[in-house]
């Protein structure tokens, strides 16, 4: 979490650190800050969105060519000014920004203190601030050879910028866990989260591994790792577009990147899946292949949405493919001791690559012999930088906080490639192959039309809108769908919702339901429709307010409903892809409808880079 950036070169440093600030606002919204060089350090910051920041400092001194930014998701003190980034040392020579924990600020604290060292914040930044400018002084190095010391005494995440006034036209940087990309521009240089604070500038970027030190001038890009020995920088090139991470006359990117899904969905099949020729082709399966067949079990960790994606994978992978699944909240995984044997293979599942906890999952299993499968979003993101093989689910910047193309796009790669390793392992017959080879390829057109409804389905989602609570229920490939839309409706519209499994629901949940209480059922036509089917008897029984997805031509259940989204019909592997559409809609339109920013919803950050 938080968004960091950085510039330095012969433009105006203050223009590109505030824009690009906007575009990494989804990391974290709640206080914001600029540092800029020029004749001294100025340090502008405010708790609240950029925007505000920008208001406030109107007029204000901003010229300079050498400046950083950043924008903050609380973890050490609350959003309030002063604990907003940059960060001044005691001197006031130094300026820092940080995105991460430094998990043994305390001690460093309590050492600083002893030495009669003041703080003004409660921030860990600001702690490992003074940590540096104090080695710095005490050894009477640079700063640099400060910052490579003062880092090997941290645990925690980082990705710090300092700059340092006695080098006008510098920015140390140094990561560990937290994602940093440096752009190579001519004569200048730019820093980010992501690459998308320098998309219009250059398209030449280097990712910077962990452990690894960057001095940064607009002609010199130097790396070093944490033993001081220089590593030559590796460039690739962005295949990104600024048109990717604008609202393209969307209100809101989370209706964007709702209503991309077809063209997402499309892209993820495209030069994988033939139908004709019956073949996918994948090759990050395809060089693990062996792996897969032989493996006893796969382990699949994650986060949130990516977690249901993951549920759904296990019903899919042992369905198709008769191997164990077993799936893992990424963040018990690490801490649990898991037994993890030589050859395992992890699946990692993660839009962003940069979710701490997962992130951290797969460097334990990693460590212990595994080979790790990357299904991420984010091209060239720490998670797929650390796996052995994996799939890129192209789906595209996401930058709405709910996740929504990006889920449909797991849901793509996972079933791809259970069909894959299905037919390798020859346990699945040709027939049914086949037939999901050309379920998956009209995904894309069913979507479409589903998204046709839209209007739809905002009137019935203004019905519902003053519920206080929710629940959503499902069976089968459906379940993990309930999940998602319980938590899909929770952060964006704050309504309290719980997901659960339908036939559960008896075991505790349906004491919740009166005539107030809205449940949502997903319910296409599947192996469990009629079991579904009584699942609504006993909540139309108690009065509750049902709310159904079904398949079009279902002439069961849109007679017990209060209210119905329709999908198309499909295979119940791949309608979960389609059942998420309307609950993706019915939570947009009932966060719209009650006023929350469902782009940057309250206490949230898309990228959750700390545990
Ligand atoms: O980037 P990741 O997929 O690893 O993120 C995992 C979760 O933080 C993420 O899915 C989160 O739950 C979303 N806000 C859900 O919409």
């Amino acid at each position: 979490m938080c968004g960091i950036v950085g510039y330095t070169g012969p433009k105006e440093a203050y223009p590109i650190v505030i824009t690009g600030l906007k575009r990494l606002e989804y990391r974290g919204y709640d206080s914001t800050g600029v540092a800029l060089l020029n004749d001294g350090l100025k340090v502008y910051k405010k708790k609240g969105r950029v925007a505000e920041l920008e208001e406030a400092i109107i007029g204000k001194d901003l010229h300079s060519s050498t400046g950083i930014g950043h924008t903050r998701w609380a973890t050490h003190g609350e959003p309030s000014d002063i604990n907003a980034h940059p960060h001044i040392s005691a001197s006031g020579k130094l300026a820092m920004i940080h995105n991460g924990i430094i998990e043994n600020y305390a001690q460093l604290k309590k050492e600083l203190t002893n030495k009669g060292y003041k703080f003004t914040s409660e921030t860990d930044t600001e702690v490992l601030l003074n940590f540096i400018e104090d080695i710095q002084e005490n050894n009477q190095c640079d700063l640099l050879e400060a910052v490579r010391v003062a880092l090997k005494r941290v645990t925690g995440a980082y990705v710090i910028l300092l700059l340092n006034s006695a080098t006008p036209d510098t920015i140390i940087a140094a990561r560990k866990g937290s994602p940093l990309v440096i752009g190579v521009g001519k004569g200048e240089h730019f820093l980010g989260s992501d690459a998308s604070p320098m998309l219009e500038y250059t398209k030449e970027v280097v990712y910077v591994n962990d452990y690894e030190l960057a001095i940064v001038r607009p002609n010199e890009l130097i790396l070093k790792n944490l033993g001081n020995e220089k590593i030559t920088p590796f460039v690739t090139k962005l295949d990104m577009e600024l048109a990717e991470i604008e609202k393209g006359g969307y209100d809101h990117f989370m209706l964007k990147e709702i209503f991309e899904q077809p063209s997402t969905i499309h892209d993820c099949l495209r030069g994988r899946l033939d139908a004709t020729a019956g073949t996918i082709t994948m090759s990050g399966i395809q060089d693990n292949i062996e792996h897969f067949k032989n493996a006893k079990r796969i382990i699949i960790v994650a986060c949130g949405t990516s977690w249901h994606a993951a549920l759904l994978a296990e019903y899919i992978i042992e369905e198709l493919c008769r191997i164990p699944v077993e799936v893992e909240y990424a963040s018990e995984f690490r801490y649990r001791n898991p037994i993890i044997n030589k050859g395992d293979i992890i699946v990692a599942i993660s839009q962003s690559g940069e979710t701490a906890d997962t992130l951290v999952a797969i460097e334990r299993a990693k460590e212990n012999g595994a080979i790790i499968f990357g299904i991420v979003n984010v091209v060239g993101s720490s998670i797929a930088r650390i796996s052995n093989g994996g799939a890129y689910t192209h789906a595209g910047p996401e930058i709405g906080v709910a996740s929504t193309k990006a889920f449909t796009g797991q849901l793509t790669v996972i079933a791809m490639m259970a069909l894959k390793i299905a037919k390798e392992k020859n346990t699945i017959s040709e027939e049914r192959y086949r037939n999901l080879l050309l379920e998956l390829e009209a995904v894309p057109e069913k979507v479409a039309a589903i998204l046709k409804s839209a209007e739809d389905i905002k009137a019935i989602a203004l019905k519902y809108k003053d519920a206080a609570d929710a629940l959503y229920l499902g069976r089968g490939y459906n379940f993990p769908i309930a999940l998602e839309g319980a938590l899909k409706l929770k952060e964006i519209s704050y309504i309290h919702a719980e997901g659960y499994p339908a036939a559960e629901m008896k075991h505790g949940p349906i004491a919740l339901v009166d005539e107030n209480l809205p449940v949502v059922f997903i319910a296409t036509k599947d192996s469990y429709h009629e079991k579904i089917v009584s699942n609504i008897q006993e909540i139309k029984a108690r009065k509750g307010k049902v709310i159904a997805v079904v398949t079009e031509g279902d002439d069961i259940i849109p007679g017990m409903a209060d209210d119905v989204f329709y999908v198309p019909a499909a295979d119940e592997i791949i309608a979960p892809m389609l059942s998420t559409i309307p609950i993706q809609l019915l939570s947009y339109y009932v966060g719209i409808a009650k006023g929350v920013d469902v782009d940057k919803p309250r206490n949230l950050a898309k990228s959750v880079t700390v545990e």
